[in-house]
C-alpha cells in the first residue's frame, strides 16, 4: 500500500529578533507578563525584502536538500498561509517560480494556524489517489504585517517564519497514517483579521481608522480553552482511528500558540513532557508555520527517529483544528 512519506524537512525565519523588552516600549506590558502568560521570550519579524514567499523558498530549498530531490521532481506545491505575499497570484505560484519547479501545479491553503495539517491532508489525498507522487508543502507566514502594534492583547503573541516538508508516495508501512480535520465556522469572530478583503475593503476609511486589517482576538481566554479541548479531541481521534494508545506515541508536535496550552494538552493526554516539542519561547505563534518549524527543529536536533509514531496537532482561526498521525 502507498503511504505519504516525509522525505525531508526545512525551515527559515527572518534574521530580525523582536524581544519582549522592545514590546515594553510599544504597549503597556512586561517581559514578566509575556513570559509567564505565554512562554514567549522573542519572535522573528520580517524586514524590507523579506516576505511570505521568500521565507517559503528558503524553507523549501532546505527540505528539498534533505530529501535529495530537485525542484523539477515536484508534481504539486502547496503553501499554507493566511498572509500571502500578494492577494493573487497564490504564494505557491511565486514559490514555484523562485524554485524553478516548472512541472508542478501550485495552490495556497487557507486554514489559519491549522493550515499545515489541512495542507498535509490535501497532499496525502492527492498522493494516495495517485494523482501526484511528489509534493512540496510549506507553512509560511508573516503575521507581523497583520499585527496591531498598539493592541497588547495580541501584539505580543505572533511571529514570522516558514517550515517545509517534501512528501512522496511510497510503498510500506511508514508515512502518514491518518489526518483528521475539523472546523466550526460559527466561531469565526473569535480570531480574525476582518478588513482588507471584499467585505471591508482596504480602501474604506473605517478599515484603516479601526485597524480592521489587523488581527482581532476579542476573547483570548475562550480561544485558549477551546484550543486545549479541540487539540485533545483531535489527538484522541487520531489514536482511536489507528487503534493506538497514548503510550505508543513517541513525539507530539503541537501548534505553538501558548506554552500554557501545550502544558494543558500534555497534562490532559498524560504525555511525558519530554515527548512534546515546544519552541514557542524563540518563535511565538507563527500560525501555519508553527508545526512544520517545530517539526524541522525536532528532526534536526535528533528528537525524531525512524519508526517513531509522530502526532501533529493544531488549532486556529476559523475555527479550524486537526491532527495527523505519522509513522516516521
Ligand atoms: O493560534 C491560534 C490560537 N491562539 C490562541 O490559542 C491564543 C489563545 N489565548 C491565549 O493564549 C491567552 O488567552 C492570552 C495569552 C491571549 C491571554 O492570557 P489569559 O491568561 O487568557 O489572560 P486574559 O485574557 O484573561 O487577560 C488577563 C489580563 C487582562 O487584564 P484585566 O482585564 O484582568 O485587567 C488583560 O488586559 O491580562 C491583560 N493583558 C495583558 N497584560 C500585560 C492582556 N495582554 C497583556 C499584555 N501585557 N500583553
Amino acid at each position: 500500500m502507498e503511504r505519504t512519506r516525509i522525505l525531508g524537512t526545512g525551515s527559515a525565519v527572518p534574521s530580525r529578533i523582536l524581544r519582549n523588552a522592545e514590546l515594553e516600549k510599544l504597549v503597556d506590558t512586561s517581559d514578566e507578563w509575556i513570559t509567564s502568560r505565554t512562554g514567549i521570550s522573542e519572535r522573528r519579524v520580517c524586514s524590507a525584502g523579506e516576505d511570505t514567499a521568500t521565507l517559503a523558498e528558503q524553507a523549501a530549498l532546505k527540505a528539498l536538500e534533505a530529501a535529495a530531490l530537485d525542484p523539477m521532481d515536484l508534481d504539486l506545491i502547496l503553501v499554507a498561509t493566511i498572509t500571502p505575499a500578494m492577494p493573487f497570484p497564490a504564494t505557491a505560484c511565486l514559490l514555484q517560480d523562485g524554485l524553478g519547479a516548472r512541472r508542478a501545479a501550485a495552490l495556497d491553503v487557507s486554514a489559519a494556524c491549522s493550515g499545515f495539517i489541512y495542507g498535509l491532508a490535501v497532499a496525502d489525498n492527492f498522493i494516495r489517489t495517485g494523482m501526484y507522487r511528489t509534493v512540496l508543502l510549506v507553512g509560511a507566514e508573516t503575521l507581523s504585517l497583520l499585527t496591531d502594534w498598539s493592541d497588547r492583547n495580541t501584539c505580543v503573541l505572533f511571529g514570522d517564519g516558514a517550515g517545509a516538508v517534501v512528501l512522496q508516495g511510497q510503498r510500506g508501512g511508514r508515512g502518514v497514517l491518518s489526518t483528521h480535520l475539523y472546523s466550526d465556522g460559527s466561531q469565526w469572530g473569535l480570531l480574525m483579521a476582518p478588513g482588507g478583503g471584499s467585505r471591508h475593503p482596504i480602501s474604506s476609511p473605517e478599515v484603516l481608522a479601526q485597524r480592521l486589517n489587523t488581527i482581532k482576538m476579542p476573547n483570548g481566554n475562550e480561544v485558549f480553552r477551546t484550543a486545549v479541548r479541540a487539540m485533545e479531541d483531535a489527538c484522541i481521534s487520531a489514536l482511536k482511528h489507528n487503534h493506538l494508545e497514548i503510550s505508543d506515541v513517541d513525539v507530539v508536535v503541537p501548534h505553538q500558540a501558548n506554552a500554557r496550552i501545550i502544558q494543558a494538552l500534555t497534562y490532559r493526554l498524560s504525555l511525558p513532557p519530554e515527548k512534546v516539542i515546544a519552541n514557542i519561547a524563540r518563535h511565538g505563534n507563527t500560525s501555519a508555520a508553527s508545526v512544520p518549524l517545530a517539526l524541522d527543529e525536532a528532526v534536526r536536533t535528533g528528537k525524531v527517529h525512524d519508526g517513531n509514531l509522530v502526532l501533529l496537532v493544531a488549532f486556529g482561526g476559523g475555527l479550524t483544528w486537526g491532527s495527523a498521525a505519522i509513522r516516521w
